[in-house]
């Protein structure tokens, strides 16, 4: 198959692959460019561990071609902290109310409440929990998850 040359702005900065057009997404995300937060689970767009931000919106990393997005602005869980000892206030959020155990849930998790609070800076608990609901955390239960995105919805606001 011919590879094809394309080009992204991952975390702020150009970056470029060259990839068989069958390449996933998250594929390149973690063997390319070695963003390795981004996990992978089940890649078939179920569980919601490989979710990036593409131009600011959630997607399922696993159900796209990375040829598919050449050319858009992708964010990974790697850019979310501000500065290596500073986190983004839905990591301290999800630190401070225990919204993780194992871990693996927790980039994608993180980036959906991101992108949720960004458009919804003054949730309902419900809201938040269908603003979660493509997003499986197998160790939590998820009240603490829900629990931490609200405490980040009000350092945020
Ligand atoms: S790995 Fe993509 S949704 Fe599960
Ligand atoms: S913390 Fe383990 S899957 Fe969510």
């Amino acid at each position: 198959m011919t590879s094809q040359e394309i080009t992204l702005t991952v975390n702020g900065r150009a970056r470029r692959a060259t990839v068989e057009p069958r390449k996933l997404l998250c594929d390149v995300i973690r063997q390319d460019w070695r963003l390795t937060g981004t996990h992978v689970g089940c890649e078939q767009g179920v569980c919601g561990a490989c979710t990036i931000l593409l131009n600011g919106r959630p997607v399922r990393s696993c159900l796209l071609f990375a040829v598919q997005v050449d050319g858009a602005r992708i964010e990974t869980i790697e850019s979310l902290a501000p500065e290596p000892d500073r986190l983004h206030p839905v990591q301290e959020a999800f630190w401070e109310k225990h919204g993780l155990q194992c871990g693996f849930c927790t980039p994608g998790m993180v980036l959906t409440a991101k992108a949720f609070l960004e458009q919804t800076p003054n949730p309902t608990d419900d809201e938040i929990r269908t603003a979660i609901d493509g997003n499986i955390c197998r160790c939590t239960g998820y009240v603490f998850i829900v629990d931490a995105i609200r405490a980040a919805a009000e350092a945020m606001r």
